[in-house]
């Protein structure tokens, strides 16, 4: 029987992720002899079951790893569990399954999904550094689209596509013979400029709800100059 973990890592808290409809997505293609387990990283920190959680990870003989890029790269909260799990496995001198896979699902904003080429970098660093397998990258442009508009009729290629990437994941699980598989690279048939409108207005309005105006996602509060300009010099 083989150990199957997976780890959602949106920071999303109330809202509807697609990492996580992601995971489901991948999960349904494991039948057979597997028990699957999973963990919500966020979840996991709140409830307090990071140790729990870390102990499922060290026994798994597959961990697929689901997350949405922020700002080219991982979320500082997956960044840092995987940075907690790799001292927790160092310090307790234990010993991950010396066979263990690992698998990333990447799904970013913009359409192009080679640009969360990095993220998976990231994931197959980390793989190195335990010791295990990186076997391949499932890389989503649009993810924006992928839960609102997943019925719709210009979804069809996208989600075949994805349910390949997922049946190719579940199949190389239990494979034993370790074949190379190269980086899966999935997009979302929509035009470009229409679909980076909407998101310009998705933006907005998520800056009204908090109270803010469209001007202030322009804001660069990282700026020396512009802190100096706001009265609150760093
Ligand atoms: C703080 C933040 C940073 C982001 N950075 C990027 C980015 O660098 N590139 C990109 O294409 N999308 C970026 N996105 C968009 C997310 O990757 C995208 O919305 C994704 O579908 C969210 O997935 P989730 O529902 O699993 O959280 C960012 C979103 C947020 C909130």
């Amino acid at each position: 029987m083989k150990n199957v973990v997976f780890i959602s890592a949106s920071p999303k808290i109330k809202e509807k992720s697609v990492s996580e409809y992601l995971v489901k997505l991948a999960a349904d293609k494991f039948t057979g002899d597997v028990d699957k387990a999973f963990i919500n990283v966020r979840q996991s920190i709140n409830k307090h079951q990071t140790l729990e959680d870390f102990e499922k990870i060290s026994q798994a003989d597959a961990l697929i790893i689901a997350f949405p890029l922020y700002v080219f790269c991982l979320p500082g909260i997956l960044m840092r569990y995987l940075e907690d799990f790799h001292k927790f496995y160092s310090d307790k001198e234990k010993f991950i399954n010396n066979k263990l896979k690992i698998y990333a699902l990447v799904n970013c904003g913009f359409p192009e999904p080679g640009i969360n080429q990095e993220a998976v970098g990231v994931i197959r660093s980390f793989s190195r550094h335990m010791g295990a397998d990186f076997r391949f990258g499932v890389l989503i442009g649009s993810g924006g689209m992928l839960l609102q508009a997943k019925d719709a009729p210009f979804m069809k290629k996208a989600t075949k596509e994805m349910n390949k990437a997922f049946d190719t994941i579940a199949m190389d699980c239990q494979n034993d013979n370790n074949v190379s598989v190269r980086d899966l690279l999935i997009s979302v048939k929509f035009p470009r400029r229409l679909y980076l409108f909407m998101g310009d207005r998705g933006w907005i309005s998520v800056a009204r709800k908090y109270g803010l105006k469209k001007k202030d996602l322009y804001r660069k509060p990282y700026s020396i100059e512009e802190a100096y300009n706001s009265g609150n010099p760093i």
